[in-house]
């Protein structure tokens, strides 16, 4: 049933957040051994505990037998420790803060600790990987691979070459994708923020700008947006989802590139953030959580007052 891509079984990821533990699970389902680093050791808890409801939530869906439960969580092993985490690894995937010099740094450990064979990849959303690259000796080995959330629902990662990446680099992650059941897309020329994402980012910078600019609320901005794309949910509950301090950080990557004052994050989102209030991961964002409001049926039937 599985097929596999014997050349790229030991993976390690690097960050236990929102995405790192949903790369990590998705290698697990599809049998691979798996080693999770972060720096947080409450961060790796609460990671073993979301994966178990997110491979419940698959199994209730249909696309995990729930025979293999604990098989596939017993596939990943967690540490703060980055030298046993990555020491015996055949693909490392970074999924840590989206901040260059972090990154940058990481990378640079990452490139004495893993065998020469070793591929390094980021899962940056707007950091393109020839940025990380000179951090390393090992530019042939690095790319860049954009999953995106949630993964087994949506099975996409889009790839994308540094200065240096080789064919035999992109051709074995390509496979790795492939052989975990998520459908690789190629970048075919580096481009911040890939393919999706520059389009996500468009509908995301004007529905911030028509909240912060007291044209819209942003309960209207999701509901015209759910109404007429016909979607579970709006540009705002998105947002809340990624988490406001993510979105954050991924506008000032855009806005450090451009200079364009039109591209900083606007005020809007600094205060949210300052109040700690950033999505659901913190009970509150646009919304409140557990139950947004976007989710009751009402929602659609009444614009704001
Ligand atoms: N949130 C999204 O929807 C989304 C989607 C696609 C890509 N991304 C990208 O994925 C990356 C991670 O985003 P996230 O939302 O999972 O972030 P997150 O804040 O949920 O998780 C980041 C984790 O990295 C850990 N960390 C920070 N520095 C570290 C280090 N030096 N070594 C080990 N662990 C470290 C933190 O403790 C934290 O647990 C970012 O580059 C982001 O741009 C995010």
């Amino acid at each position: 049933m599985i097929s596999h891509n014997d050349s790229l079984h030991d993976v390690c990821v690097v960050g236990a957040g929102f995405m790192g533990r949903q790369i990590a699970l998705q290698c697990a389902v599809y049998e691979r051994s798996v080693k999770m680093c972060d720096i947080s050791e409450s961060a790796l808890r609460l990671c073993e505990k979301e994966q178990a409801s997110l491979l419940e939530e698959q199994i209730k869906a249909g696309i995990v037998s729930a025979e293999r439960y604990q098989e596939i969580l017993d596939r990943i092993h967690l540490t703060t420790s980055l030298e046993e985490a990555a020491a015996d690894a055949d693909l490392v995937i970074e999924a840590i803060k989206e901040d260059l010099e972090v990154k940058r740094d990481l990378f640079r450990a990452l490139d004495k600790i893993c065998p020469t064979n070793t591929i390094l990849a980021t899962n940056s959303s707007s950091l393109r990987v020839s940025r990380i690259e000179t951090a390393t000796s090992r530019p042939d080995r690095l790319l860049n691979t954009h999953f995106v959330q949630p993964i087994w629902k949506h099975p996409f990662v889009e790839l994308m070459r540094g200065t240096a990446t080789s064919d035999k680099t992109l051709e074995a992650v390509r496979q790795f994708s492939q052989s975990i059941s998520v459908v690789p897309i190629l970048v075919r020329r580096e481009s911040t923020g890939f393919i999706f994402a520059r389009i996500w980012r468009a509908v995301k910078k004007e529905s911030l700008l028509l909240v912060d600019q007291g044209i819209a609320t942003p309960e209207d901005v999701d509901r015209t947006w759910m109404i007429q794309m016909e979607t579970p949910m709006g540009p705002f509950g998105l947002m809340d989802i990624i988490g406001l301090d993510v979105v954050r950080d991924i506008e000032n990557v855009y806005y450090e590139e451009s200079g364009d004052p039109s591209d900083a994050p606007p005020k809007l989102l600094a205060d949210k953030i300052e109040k700690g209030e950033l999505g659901v991961k913190t009970g509150k964002g646009f919304y409140i959580y557990p139950d947004p409001q976007y989710k009751q049926p009402s929602f659609l039937l009444e614009a704001s007052p």
